[in-house]
């Protein structure tokens, strides 16, 4: 398994372009399931989890091709059963079942694991569809459904910690091609929901109050071949701006939504970062100390879980106490005993994440053990005086393209170590 060697210590200067947002190119991949003509989607990242959901689809019988951030997909003949190995192994792929029921009438999808930030149950994915008049049943590891043909429903969505991402998306994708309207009550609102129901709007779906927490669909016969560009990933975005304030530099970041993650930007104004908009790009500085400053997660537009990692990282360099608050996973703090592997000292009380910044950060090697707790890590091992190995990279490799290339660019010190 593969690591980064990090020498700390160095600001990062230069310009940065952000990669295609993982979060989207996902359900939109699943959605080209939806029709048997042609899909061509740009600006995909080169992602070990895209090249993952493209090895599905092909189990499905599609026709796939990646080539220079351009993926084709053609779906002309499709089973409703899958290699479930695969399937398992990644949590996103949860969201091929509904446009698998749509097209086929039945689907067989393996139970999705659940992932080191919290069990990640699949039953409002489940009540959503069955609503739909599936019948879904669970047994042995896998998820059995068949319909006649759904058919149009009104259904609230929202859990116990808001709305489900991918279960809007399932849901939304099921509903293109079902008989009748369907009402999604409690939708989710990210960007992410809103690229993949622009993207089924131009196959032909019909789909209103896109953006919003109610969501009407009203099903079509067929849905037809479509090009798209994926919006772009405003979770590397603020990864980015993150690392560019923890190691006091100046970066220009090109081809960030700021309109996508404005709860980011305005918390780490409190901080004390500067991000100037300037015609498409942002520059981002930090001329001063970091203040500490409290967040806590929720569902868009509030302040994402997926940068909770990243902000934590930078804090424990401010100049005082902050409080994160977890609000959507029941365990999203494993990047914490690694932290304080490098000096910070945090202390955990349920949900929250007290942490006490300002003491120096020295390297030391630690453990990735989830994509975003793998982003905090880098980050504070850039602002760590001395040698930072972070080990388990390939939980990184699921979600930044080509990080290291990226950062090296900026002046970083960090160096792939092939695996041991
Ligand atoms: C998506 O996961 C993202 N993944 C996650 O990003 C992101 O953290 C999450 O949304 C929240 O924004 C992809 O889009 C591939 P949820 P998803 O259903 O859809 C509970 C990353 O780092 N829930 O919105 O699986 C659930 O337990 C990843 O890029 C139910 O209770 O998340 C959680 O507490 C990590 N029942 C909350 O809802 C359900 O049926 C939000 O989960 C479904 C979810």
């Amino acid at each position: 398994m593969d690591s980064f060697l990090i020498e700390g210590g160095r600001p990062l200067h230069g310009e940065v372009t952000i990669s295609g947002s993982k979060n989207a190119i996902l359900p939109i991949l699943a959605a080209t399931l939806l029709t048997p003509d042609t899909c061509r989607i740009r600006g995909v990242p080169d992602l070990s989890d895209v090249r993952f959901m493209l090895q599905i689809l092909e189990s499905l019988g599609a026709e796939t091709k990646f080539e220079r951030g351009m993926v084709t997909v053609r779906a002309a003949k499709v089973r409703g059963f899958g290699d479930y190995e695969l399937i398992r192994k990644m949590r996103g792929s949860i969201c091929i079942l509904g446009p698998l029921l749509a097209r086929c009438c039945e689907a067989r999808v393996s139970l999705p694991g659940g992932c080191v930030i919290g069990t990640r149950p699949i039953d409002l994915h489940l009540k959503g569809l069955r609503a739909l008049k599936a019948r879904i049943t669970v047994e042995y590891g896998y998820i059995n459904a068949t319909t006649r043909r759904l058919a149009g429903t009104t259904v609230f969505l929202g859990g116990r910690a808001g709305p489900t991402v991918l279960g809007t998306a399932n849901l939304m994708m099921a509903a293109t091609l079902a008989t009748g309207v369907t009402v999604i009550e409690s939708a989710a609102c990210e960007p992410e929901v809103t690229d993949l129901a622009n993207f089924l709007v131009s196959m032909g779906a019909k789909i209103q109050g896109i953006g919003s927490p109610t969501l009407t669909i009203t099903g079509v016969d067929r849905l037809n071949g479509t090009d798209h560009e994926v919006i772009p990933d405003r979770i590397e975005a603020c990864t980015f701006i993150c690392a560019a304030a923890a190691t006091r530099g100046e970066v220009i970041i090109h081809g960030a939504r700021p309109d996508h993650f404005a709860a980011v930007i305005d918390k780490l104004r409190e901080a004390g970062v500067q991000i100037e908009r300037k015609a498409g790009t942002l520059r981002v500085t930090r001329p001063g100390k970091l203040k500490p400053a409290d967040v806590t997660t929720m569902p868009y537009a509030g302040f994402p879980t997926d940068v909770q990692a990243q902000f934590m990282a930078l804090m424990c360099l401010a100049q005082g106490t902050s409080v994160i608050t977890e609000r959507i996973f029941e365990s999203r703090f494993m990047h914490v005993a690694e932290l304080m592997r490098l000096g910070a000292e945090i202390a955990i009380e349920g949900p929250n994440a007290i942490v006490k910044g300002g003491l120096p950060l020295s390297g030391a090697p630690v453990m990735a053990s989830d994509l975003r707790a793998s982003a905090a890590l880098v980050i504070a091992g850039l602002a760590a005086k001395g040698k930072t190995q972070v080990h388990r990279i390939y939980h990184l490799d699921r979600g930044y393209e080509r990080m290291e290339e990226k950062l090296r660019k900026l002046g970083a010190k960090i160096l792939r170590v092939a695996g041991e």
